[in-house]
């Protein structure tokens, strides 16, 4: 009776260091270098510490999914481009901790003049989006994308990374096509969609159709010396219910010939949420077609009736001078609260906005700025 229950108990030893042992085997990477040039060679590349991306062209239909070991490099040694199709996508994934993403000014090329038709999310085709999913800790650095279908980076870092160096070209996506009827091809084409906490985003350039960054909930998010080209400016928001931000940081950036520099917008619709502490410093912009900063709680109308649901307090510019200038059609700042929904005193007194005709300010905790 003792032997057999000696024998069980060591048997359930065996089992449970073995699977402890094959747990760490998936998680921990080989001391060896993998090489991709088709999806068939992912799954023994990621079993390296450092993978190797050469050229190819994924399957149209297929994301390209890269799910790592901890501490993984990778590095993008070539130019990944796209099969053509019309489906929901993701075209890229990636996932683990502790990752090193050298992209060494490798691109990815979405093949957006396949799908572009001036409507992205909204209509006309299905869209591939996000094209890039980001699902990190670590660094991605120096990766180009190229013409995104619609929507570019979704990011939901586990815990905490850092982008840099980045660029986003969807500037071919600015002239209509025989389908886009004489609007721009390119669509809801935004930069980086972020809920997320722990991120910094930094020295990159993004040249497109909508936000170049769009906060939609999450702390601890710091956006610096980007430089975005014609689209709809930094956003935080839109925000719908329940979510919280805060903690949120635009410093140093270039903004050139956008709908507006700096937006929050929050849904009308909106219930249970709060954003709080967003601040900006050291910001320059020139050529806004329509507002240099627009606060608004009438999302997706702009400057409708606000809604209440959205406690929005703590937006200061501070710090180094933001320097906007806005096109003469343009209003200097538009500020949309619904009634007690913004609250505190807001230090704007490093805002400077300079062209166009004033816009309607309706919340009086703002001070030190006149327009
Ligand atoms: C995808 O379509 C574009 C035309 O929009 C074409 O130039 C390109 O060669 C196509 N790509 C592939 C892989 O077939
Ligand atoms: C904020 O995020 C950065 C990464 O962008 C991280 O390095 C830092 O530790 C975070 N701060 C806190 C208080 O977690
Ligand atoms: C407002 O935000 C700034 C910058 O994040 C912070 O230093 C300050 O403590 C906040 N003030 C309040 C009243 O929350």
């Amino acid at each position: 009776m003792i032997n057999r229950m000696m024998v069980y108990y060591s048997l359930l030893v065996l089992i449970i260091i073995s699977s402890a042992a094959i747990a760490l085997a998936a998680s921990t990477p080989s001391d060896c270098t993998g090489s991709i040039s088709s999806l068939d060679d992912i799954s023994d590349a990621v079993k390296c510490a450092t993978v190797n991306i050469n050229t190819f062209t994924v399957p149209a239909g297929k994301t390209f999914d890269l799910s790592l070991g901890t501490g993984t490099t990778v590095n993008l040694v070539g130019d990944v481009s796209f099969g053509n199709e019309t489906w929901e996508g993701p075209l890229f994934q990636i996932s683990g901790s502790g990752i090193t993403f050298n992209g060494n000014g490798h691109t990815f090329d979405g093949g957006g003049p396949f799908y572009w038709d001036g409507q992205g999310g909204n209509g006309g085709v299905t869209k591939p989006a996000p094209m890039m999913k980001i699902k990190i800790s670590g660094t991605w650095t120096n990766v180009k994308v190229l013409n995104s279908p619609e929507r570019v980076y979704s990011v939901s870092n586990p815990e905490a990374l850092t982008m840099s160096q980045l660029i986003i070209d969807n500037s071919l996506g600015d002239r209509p096509n025989s389908q886009s009827d004489g609007q721009p091809a390119g669509h809801n084409t935004d930069g980086f969609d972020v809920s997320t906490t722990n991120l910094l985003i930094e020295d990159s350039t993004i040249m497109n159709q909508d936000d170049c960054l769009a906060i939609n909930k999450g702390s601890n998010i710091t956006f610096q010396r980007n430089t975005c080209s014609g689209g709809h400016g930094i956003s935080v928001g839109s925000i719908s219910s329940d979510v919280t931000v805060s903690d949120i940081t635009i410093t140093d950036n270039t903004i050139i010939n956008n709908d507006q520099a700096l937006r929050i917008k929050t849904d009308a619709s909106s219930t249970g949420s709060s954003v709080s502490g967003i601040t900006y410093s050291g910001n320059t912009a020139t050529g806004m077609r329509q507002f240099g900063v627009l606060i608004d709680q009438s999302y997706p109308n702009t400057l409708g009736t606000p809604g209440n649901g959205v406690q929005l307090s703590n937006v200061s510019f501070v710090g180094s001078e933001n320097t906007i200038a806005v096109n003469s059609d343009a209003q200097q700042v538009a500020v949309n609260c619904g009634i007690d929904s913004c609250t505190g005193i807001w230090d704007w007194s490093a805002l400077t906005v300079t062209g166009g005709t004033p816009g309607i300010i309706n919340f009086d905790g703002i001070q030190e700025f006149t327009q």
